[in-house]
């Protein structure tokens, strides 16, 4: 294992629960049923197939404009970053700092696969820029999660193979996209929505280097072997 590539909304920081209050805000704008059930498809999302999966789920598809659309996404992200104004150094999640500097210690290259514009301006009120070798660009990203490029130019930037990375997702759509891209999923959630992924922890704090590596290196032995 070589590289460690995260996500950053649900796995660093508690930000996808942010996320979902300000969807839920323009969903009950727009008199649209919103919960948490639907909001789990949304994770990992990029804003606009956001916005559409959720005007979808209204029947209102074809009513706005895309002026409209584009004010109603704006407005989104207003309340969105209302709600991380004040984020700090604090709000890592749990043992994520101790993971970062254990994967540090150990040589691993970090990097951040994040469908998010705001994730650069995270990164930086956490305090944790100045730890990852590279951060995808998402506006770069011509298929998003759950398709593969997002997390195989994080692994490209790093100058390392797909194989002898480990991933780190919260969302159903992050781990497909691992999953895709040849990489060791690990799911931070509940065993139904993460079911797919190599290695599933309820919590954060679950996560260190020691654990990733033996389950990357279980899994490629496995590969290996089914191979011969
Ligand atoms: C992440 C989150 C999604 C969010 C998307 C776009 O993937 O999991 O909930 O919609 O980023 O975020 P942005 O900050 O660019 O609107
Ligand atoms: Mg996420």
């Amino acid at each position: 294992m070589k590289a460690v590539i995260f996500d950053l909304d649900g796995v660093i920081t508690d930000t996808a629960e942010y996320h979902f209050l300000a969807w839920k805000r323009i969903a009950e704008q727009l008199h649209i049923p919103f919960d948490r059930s639907f909001n789990e498809s949304l994770k990992g999302i990029g804003r606009q197939q956001s916005l559409d999966n959720i005007l979808t789920r209204g029947g209102a598809a074809s009513t706005f404009t895309t002026a409209e659309k584009q004010a109603l996404m704006r407005q989104k992200n207003q309340y969105y970053q209302k709600l991380i104004e004040n984020l700090a150094p604090g709000d890592l999640l749990p043992g994520i700092g101790k993971l970062l500097s254990e994967l540090k210690d150990e040589h691993i290259q970090i990097a951040l696969a994040s469908s998010s514009r705001n994730a650069p301006a995270i990164l930086k009120r956490l305090g944790i820029s100045g730890d990852f070798q590279a951060v995808v660009d998402p506006e770069t990203i011509e298929k998003g999660k759950p398709a593969p490029d997002i997390f195989l130019t994080a692994a490209a930037l790093l100058g390392v193979s797909p194989a002898e990375c480990a991933a780190i997702e919260d969302a159903e759509a992050g781990i497909s996209a691992i999953k895709s891209a040849g990489m060791f999923a690990v799911g931070v959630g509940d065993e139904r929505s993460m079911h797919a992924a190599d290695l599933i922890v309820s919590r954060t704090s679950q996560l260190s280097f020691h654990l990733l590596y033996s389950g990357w290196k279980r899994c490629r032995e496995r590969q290996q072997t089914e191979r011969s």
